[in-house]
């Protein structure tokens, strides 16, 4: 199987997203220019994306608010997600922003911000001089870069390129992406990270509990369009996930399933969206929440105490 159906898993994404904004379940004034048209989609699918952006922005807000403005991101398979602008509306200043993915994609976002003025023009006013080429862009401290994940020394070389400093404290962020690489790729990634970073935290967001029908009936809707999960090994439960980052020389790791996670969210904020639309039966929300995860790993101690509470 090629790449192809793996880099389509972020236009659904982006789709599932701009959905979900439009209902109102979180506001993202961004995403509309990347995805134009919006597919209405189940109810259960919008509560998880609700849930997951929720926890992984809970997550970079506290690593934020612990490293300050020396914070760096690092954003593996990004996609078209929107957090850059996000965080520049919040008025979040931190030394450096990166997103990496396949170049087929980073093109297709160089090109989107090329296009869309208020993109570009966030981009002038907070990082200065914006170069693109044909699949990567450079600014002062935002950096969008074409690479294969499966080729470190590639990734050594973008990182190079966007002034990543290994000392400083340097938060990663892979959502929904570890799971279409093969596990042996992967471990060299978190390896290579934890010999290189001094000080880091890692979020990671996706499949967990694959081992059961449910699971089999998941993977198989993704293989019928031709997406291989490669990295499913490690998706078998919280302790797969979690020893992934200690067996790499990770400090330390902790994970939840998302109906942890759901119930972690402040009960007004829960009542809110819960009031978008109404669910015919809670059986198919929670087995979706039982079948993906957050986890979170660190180098050093800066940020072992960190915990699910929003
Ligand atoms: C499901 S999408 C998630 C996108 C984004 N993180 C989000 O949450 O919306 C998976 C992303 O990982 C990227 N990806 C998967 N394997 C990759 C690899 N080997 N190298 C670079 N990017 C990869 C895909 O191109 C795609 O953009």
């Amino acid at each position: 199987m090629g790449d192809e159906p793996v880099m389509a898993t972020n236009d659904d994404a982006s789709e599932c997203k701009r959905g979900a904004v439009q209902l109102g379940y979180w506001t993202d004034n961004y995403i509309p220019y990347f995805v134009r048209h919006i597919e209405r989609k189940a109810p259960e699918i919008n509560r998880g994306y609700f849930a997951r952006i929720k926890a992984v922005d809970n997550f970079i807000q506290k690593f934020i608010n612990r490293a300050g403005s020396n914070a760096q991101i690092i954003n593996f398979g990004a996609g078209f997600d929107t957090l850059y602008w996000r965080l520049k509306d919040e008025g979040i200043v931190i030394s450096g922003y990166v997103e990496l993915d396949f170049p087929t994609v980073t093109s297709k976002k160089c090109y989107t911000i090329k296009r869309n003025k208020p993109l570009l023009d966030r981009i002038y006013e907070q990082d200065g001089e914006v170069r693109f080429s044909s699949t990567d862009m450079h600014s002062g401290n935002f950096h969008c870069l074409g690479v294969d994940l499966r080729n470190i020394q590639q990734i050594k070389e973008k990182l190079q390129q966007a002034e990543i400093k290994f000392d400083k404290p340097t938060l990663f962020i892979a959502e929904c992406v570890l799971v279409y690489i093969e596990s042996e790729w992967v471990n060299r990634l978190l390896q290579w990270l934890s010999s290189a970073f001094s000080t880091g935290f890692f979020i990671n967001y996706e499949m967990c509990n694959m081992n059961d029908t449910f699971g089999d009936i998941m993977m198989g809707n993704l293989r019928a369009r031709g997406c291989n999960l490669a990295g499913i090994s490690n998706c078998k439960n919280l302790d797969t996930q979690k020893s992934r980052f200690i067996d790499n020389g990770w400090s330390g790791a902790k994970a939840w399933d998302m109906v942890e996670v759901y119930h972690s969210i402040e009960p007004a904020e829960r009542a809110r969206i819960e009031k978008i639309e109404f669910l015919d039966e809670q059986e198919l929300l929670i087995q979706l929440f039982q079948h993906y995860c957050i986890c979170i790993g660190w180098l050093g101690n800066d940020f072992a105490d960190f915990e699910i509470g929003m």
